[in-house]
């Protein structure tokens, strides 16, 4: 299959890595060359921490060449699965599909990232809304197992049933879930995190100590401003606004310490600063 992943950031090349590593032609684009020459850097690492563990049978450079870098949205033209991975904002989302619109076939699979975005929203900006879904890919892309599948109103059995097939393929595991704000994994997972950097206003504890408790305490991977950072800022900001918008309930609401540091440009991992420098 080709492949257009569209976004290169945080998650867009991780996603264009996965489809590689499964034997896609990927095109890969990104409108920020730096942000294509560090996903070519990223892919790399991540194929050879993967190939020393004996995860894949190929050679990294037999995955790489499988993948186009490019400015050039255009070279995506009659992909068979559209995966659009830019920032967290609608009217860009929007100009996005409907620049996938000129290029896709009548039946190509157009899925978005979005962490939060209504589907059946976006659903309004594309030709063939029944080819259209969720395709929600979990950070880092290619050590996270799950995938949600977001369905709209509009979204067919049969796409639903070749992104899950497509998915397991993939030796990911798909969840099906209906379009709700934050889906599932964001619905749970943004209150923890909202609520320790509250705690973190509050003169709780240290971030480190805020962190280091739902690490050894819970048994977390990562504590959550940790996460956090990880995520993006800017990411957990939006997603966290769409939220409190839709479900009006307090525990969504971003507290202004985000605010603040999004602002000042302090995104996280992706910046070099975010509740903690890298
Ligand atoms: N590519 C390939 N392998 C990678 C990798 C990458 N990008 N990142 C980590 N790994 C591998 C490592 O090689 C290592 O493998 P082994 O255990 O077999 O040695 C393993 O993953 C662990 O890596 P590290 O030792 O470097 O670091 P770690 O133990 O801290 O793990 C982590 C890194 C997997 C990211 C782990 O910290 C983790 O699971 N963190 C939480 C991630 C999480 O919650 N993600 C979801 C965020 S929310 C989201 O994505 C949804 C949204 O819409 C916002
Ligand atoms: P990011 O900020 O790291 O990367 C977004 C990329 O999109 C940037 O490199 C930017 O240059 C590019 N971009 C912006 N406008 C573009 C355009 N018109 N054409 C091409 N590229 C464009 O963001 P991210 O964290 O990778 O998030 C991408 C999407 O994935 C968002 O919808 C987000 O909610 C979702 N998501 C993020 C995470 C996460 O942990 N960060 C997890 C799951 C889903």
């Amino acid at each position: 299959m080709k492949v257009t992943v569209i976004g290169a950031g945080t998650m867009g090349n991780g996603i264009a890595q996965v489809f590689a590593q499964g034997g896609n032609e990927v095109v890969l684009t990104d409108i920020v060359e730096p942000v294509l020459e560090k996903a070519r850097d990223t892919i790399a690492n991540s194929l050879e921490r993967l190939s020393k563990k004996g995860l894949i049978s190929e050679t990294p450079d037999q995955v790489k060449r499988r993948i186009t870098f490019t400015k050039s949205i255009d070279d995506g033209a009659g992909s068979d699965i559209y995966v659009e991975a830019i920032v967290e904002k609608v009217e860009l989302k929007k100009d996005i599909l409907q620049k996938i619109n000129e290029m896709a076939n009548e039946d190509s699979i157009i899925a978005t990232n979005t962490s939060s975005i209504s589907i059946n929203y976006l659903s309004g900006f594309v030709k063939h809304p029944e080819n259209f879904l969720g395709m929600h890919f979990f950070n880092p892309p290619p050590v996270m197992k799950l995938i949600e599948i977001v369905t709209g109103v509009r979204t067919s059995k049969k796409a639903v049933e070749k992104i899950q097939e497509i998915s397991k393929d993939l030796g990911k595991e798909p969840v099906v879930v209906k379009d709700y704000p934050g889906f599932v994994a964001n619905r749970v997972l943004m209150p923890l995190l909202r609520e320790a950097i509250v705690a973190y206003e509050e003169g709780v504890a240290s971030k480190e100590d805020i962190d280091k408790t739902v690490k050894l305490g819970l048994n977390h991977p990562m504590g959550p401003l940790e996460l956090a950072d990880f995520v993006g800022l800017d990411v957990t900001y939006d997603v966290m606004k769409v939220l409190y918008d839709e479900f009006g309930d307090p525990r969504y609401k971003p507290p202004i310490t985000l605010r603040n540091m999004v602002n000042a440009g302090l995104l996280g991992r992706k910046t070099g600063e975010g509740f903690y420098k890298y």
